[in-house]
């Protein structure tokens, strides 16, 4: 993201009067607060700040990057920030902290210069928490802006040969079990876990599918999109609003990762000998993989049930699939269809989401390594199910948007010995062209090798009687 000049966005005091911070900080504090207090998702929350506020072009980029940066960096800014005050970071006020937070990254990560993001800071603190805590906010950026990023990191990450995973955790800012479970998912490799987390600090670009029967590529193109890398739905949208694009607005293409393009194209290119004409999405909501697969599925003759425990997802489902897929709210646990109902089942199930968290800046501190046991009893009760809804000879792929272990392959492997006769494919062939995709037999992407989210497949077919 690119920073407009300093000027723009640096302090202009008023002359008398109450402080008036400028808009983008105020907005970005306004952001930060609704995270904390309200459990608000910043990826939705911001749009509307924005457009409320009247910020759009460069203020509307700077105020993002403020925001987003801010919230992605808070393990490392805290870090930092723990050595330059002198109490528990616990006992500071949550907003005072927030306002620090959003200096320490203007002045460890953006290049607003050092005076300007200061002074702006401390005009943001006076307005939001009060005079007084502006000279204490004052004070505590002068430490901070007086060494760089890496001379901070130096002083406050543990050595990397002493505990790799701190080291890891405060220089990439996730937090400690987030690292550890993403380096066992890499096979204890830590230069490719420090790769990941670097992505995972990267906005990925906006991936457009063109829905097949429902949209061509080269409309995409033609509304300035590129290629995608591997899915040939795929289409990147280097600048703008997807909402910009007209075969987005009405539906007949959408915004999805190319990792949910690759999984959900693999299930359909799965070899399937006799019937294949039902198709199930076991835990089908908001719909970007119902509405693909139903696409995909109208041209060779099959019809998509979406099925959906939320009923406002449901709604979504039915709005992004249109009318080419049947949606039903249902519990996939009990679900109202017969066994063996169906030829071809996706389960993509509700996980930690620890695949996804470049596009969610602040997801990494919300989940907690308690989340996982309840999670991972669901995914294997919904295994159970797709299991048992898809006929002899039928196919399975489970698929997660998460790369820790408990959530794919213990899964999978519970599921193999708690349901005879059901055999784990190689996955692989199914995403042809895609490089990198390890030893097998299920896949597994990854942000800093495939640009794509990290989704994970499995493979699962019901043996013929
Ligand atoms: C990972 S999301 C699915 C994303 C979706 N496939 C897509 O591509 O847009 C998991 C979904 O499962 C739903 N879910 C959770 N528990 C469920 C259950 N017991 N039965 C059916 N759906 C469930 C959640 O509400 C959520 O919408």
């Amino acid at each position: 993201m690119t920073e407009p000049p300093a000027r723009r966005h640096g302090t202009r005091r008023p002359r008398r009067g109450r402080p008036r911070p400028d808009l983008p900080r105020r907005v970005a504090f306004d952001l930060l607060r609704a995270v904390a207090e309200r459990d608000a998702y910043a990826n939705l929350a911001l749009p509307a700040l924005l457009r409320d506020h009247g910020l759009a072009g460069r203020d509307a980029a700077f105020t993002t990057e403020l925001a987003y940066g801010t919230l992605r960096g808070r393990g490392t800014y805290d870090a930092v920030l723990a050595a330059c005050v002198d109490r528990p970071l616990d006992r500071v006020d949550a907003p005072v902290l927030d306002v620090l937070r959003l200096g320490a990254h203007q002045l460890l990560a953006m290049r607003v210069p050092g005076h300007a993001a200061v002074a702006a800071t401390v005009e943001l603190a006076r307005a939001v928490v009060g005079e007084s805590r502006g000279s204490f906010v004052n004070a505590v950026l002068r430490r901070v802006g007086g060494r760089s990023l890496d001379d901070w990191l130096g002083e406050v990450a543990p050595p990397l040969d002493a505990d790799p995973l701190g080291h890891l955790a405060v220089s990439h800012s996730h937090p400690r079990w987030v690292v550890s479970a993403l380096r066992d998912a890499l096979g204890g490799d830590l230069a490719a876990t420090a790769e990941l987390l670097a992505a995972d600090n990267r906005a990925p670009a906006v991936t457009l599918v063109a829905r097949p029967g429902r949209a061509g590529l080269p409309e995409l193109l033609a509304a300035g999109a590129r290629p995608g890398a591997w899915s040939p739905y795929a289409a990147v949208l280097e600048g703008g609003d997807p909402a910009g694009v007209p075969a987005v607005r009405d539906g007949r293409a959408g915004v999805q990762d190319e990792g949910s393009q690759l999984v959900a194209l693999a299930l359909a290119a799965a070899p399937l000998t006799g019937r294949d004409e039902r198709w199930l999405d076991l835990c089908a909501g908001p719909g970007g993989k119902a509405s693909l697969l139903a696409a995909v599925a109208a041209g060779r003759g099959a019809r998509l049930l979406a099925a959906e425990v939320a009923p406002h997802r449901a709604r979504l489902v039915r709005q992004a699939a249109g009318p080419g897929a049947d949606v039903v709210v249902a519990d996939g646990r009990t679900p109202p269809w017969a066994p063996g109902a169906f030829d071809r089942v996706l389960l993509d199930a509700p996980c930690t989401g620890l695949g996804a968290l470049r596009r969610r800046p602040e997801a990494r501190w919300r989940r907690a390594p308690g989340d996982v046991p309840a999670l991972t009893r669901l995914q294997r009760d919904l295994l159970g199910t797709a299991l048992r809804s898809v006929r002899p000879g039928g196919l399975v792929a489970y698929v997660t948007c998460s790369p820790h272990l408990a959530e794919t392959r213990a899964v999978v492997s519970d599921a193999l010995r708690a349901h005879a006769g059901v055999t784990r494919e190689d996955a692989r062939p199914l995403l042809p062209g895609v490089p990198d995709l390890g030893d097998g037999p299920d896949v597994q992407l990854w942000p800093h090798r495939h640009g794509t989210d990290a989704m994970f497949l499995s493979l699962l077919r019901r043996n013929p009687d």
